[in-house]
């Protein structure tokens, strides 16, 4: 068996201009930008900002902002650099195939997809309880039995379909209704700031960085992996508790990578796709790290609210009008998060059935809409029925894990492929290679390592599965294995 088999570069983007596997080439590097932080800033600065503070990190969590930060800002311009020189639609998975190999290509892939349906998922249960919140400031109520948190949730349910439809549709349609809402979500976090910087009682920061206590007995499960590595004991505060904040905030930048799922529908990928993923990036981490200071001196560390701690601050300083705002900014600014990560997961889904490692039906792109409609159709009620019929808080650590673990593949892969192909093209390139590709690979993986052992093990799992489906199907119907279905594909190198 030859796992390793990889696909030229070339190959790789020849096959992007197949005409019937075909996306418009409609979006500008601002274009991209306001993608990029239309899918980073959401549930995790809106709700986990408060609980990281609370439960592990204090004032300090502004720190754990920079620490995740910096994990994706080296991860970022390991993305950019392939992005630039491999510029095709599918992200990490694309630029693997042409380094590292297929069955690693496949592996990130299954990894993105657990990013991204995943994450849609939650963020879109997080949109419902902001609408739950929003609505009760207005003295309405969804029923009980199909609001956030019920058997299931409605609300999540029908805002996915909606926005199925109109990413099916066709994404320069669905990134008009994207920038509107990118610039409410902006505004709104912006408010918080300045309207909270008026409110800071700067005693609040004293401690900066409480002490650290012991956490409470936990089960075995839920111990971080590390502690069975290396023994370490986690704890509350202090400075393991600013990392346990940074594993946790890690959530609130994921999706910056999805700029690079979009490569395809680019005017000039080369240029921009770094420009939208760093851009992005940069924005959103002066934003965090401004609420995270805003909020922490606006309440004390021990009294924060970990589940809306945006709009409960306000109340707390009796501005309730604001918070209404708040939550309503929230409403509006989770559903450009759930709208780019159902692109992402397509356009990944979709970059693997043209390599036939699903069927290729799949991925037909649409005549008129020039999108791939049947696969963003069932990618969308794969999303609808996770959100609705999923407990809430179980599935954030997955994310992270699946993004980690992409994020590690895609360091190593810098290195790999520059030693390979040293003569192709990188309009973009990271410096200090093999530095700080290595950097980013150990910050992410001991990022990995501070996760729940019962993330690990639903990792597992979920890897198992993947495998189980590459070497049923893919593995034998690839272009790279010449059995594809189909007559008359591209010449092929397979090494
Ligand atoms: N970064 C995205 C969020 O915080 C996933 O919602």
């Amino acid at each position: 068996m030859n796992m390793l088999r990889t696909k030229s570069i070339e190959q790789t983007i020849r096959e992007g201009d197949e005409p019937e596997y075909q996306l418009k080439r409609t979006l500008s590097a601002l274009d991209l930008t306001v993608f990029g932080v239309g899918v980073v800033i959401g549930a995790g600065i809106f709700t986990l900002t408060g609980r990281a503070a609370q439960e592990v990190a204090g004032p300090a969590v502004v720190i754990s902002f920079v620490i995740a930060a910096t994990a994706c800002a080296l991860a970022a311009l390991c993305y950019a650099e392939f992005a630039s020189a491999v510029p095709v639609s599918g992200s990490a998975y694309t630029f693997s195939y042409a380094s590292l190999g297929e069955i690693v290509a496949w592996i990130i892939g299954w990894d993105l997809l657990l990013e991204m349906l995943l994450g849609a998922s939650v963020v879109a249960q997080g949109w419902s309880a902001y609408l739950g919140v929003f609505l009760e400031r207005l003295g309405l109520a969804v029923p009980e039995q199909v609001a956030y948190g019920s058997r299931f949730d409605l609300p999540a349910f029908l805002l996915v379909l909606v926005l199925t439809a109109l990413v099916a549709f066709g994404i320069k349609e669905s990134l008009r209704v994207n920038l509107v809402l990118v610039a409410v979500k902006v505004f709104i976090v912006l408010f918080v700031i300045t309207a909270g910087i008026g409110f800071i009682n700067t005693a609040n920061y004293t401690p900066f960085v409480p002490p650290a206590k012991p956490s409470e007995a936990m089960s075995s499960m839920q111990a971080p992996l590390i502690e069975y590595l290396f023994g370490f004991a986690p704890s509350h505060y202090g400075l393991m508790g600013i990392f346990a904040g940074a594993s946790l905030v890690f959530f609130a930048y994921i999706g910056f990578d999805a700029v690079a799922t979009t490569a395809e529908e680019a005017k000039n990928p080369q240029r921009d796709l770094p420009i939208g993923i760093i851009a992005s990036l940069v924005i959103c981490t002066f934003l965090y790290s401004a609420v995270a200071l805003v909020i922490t001196g606006m309440v004390r560390y021990d009294q924060i609210d970990p589940k809306a701690a945006l709009a409960t601050a306000f109340t707390d300083v009796g501005k309730p009008g604001y918070a209404t705002l708040i939550a309503a900014g929230a409403v509006a600014g989770l559903t450009t998060v759930v709208m780019t990560l159902l692109i992402g997961a397509t356009r990944v889904l979709f970059a693997m059935s043209r390599d036939r490692l699903i069927p290729p039906a799949l991925g037909r792109t649409n005549a008129r809409t020039g999108t791939p409609v049947l696969l963003t159709v069932v990618v969308g009620t794969a999303v609808a029925f996770t959100a609705a019929l999923t407990k809430v808080g179980v599935l954030e650590y997955m994310v992270n894990i699946g993004t980690l673990s992409a994020f590690v593949l895609v360091s190593i892969a810098v290195p790999v492929l520059r030693r390979k192909r040293p003569d192709m093209e990188r309009p973009f390139k990271v410096p200090f290679s093999p530095v700080l590709p290595i950097l980013s690979a150990l910050i992410c993986t001991y990022l990995m390592l501070t996760l729940p052992v019962e993330t690990w093990l639903r990792f597992l799992v979920w890897m198992a599965l993947g495998l189980v489906i590459y070497l049923a199907y893919g593995y034998r119907r690839s272009r790279l294995s010449g059995n594809a279905a189909e007559g008359d594909l591209p010449s092929m190198t397979s090494t």
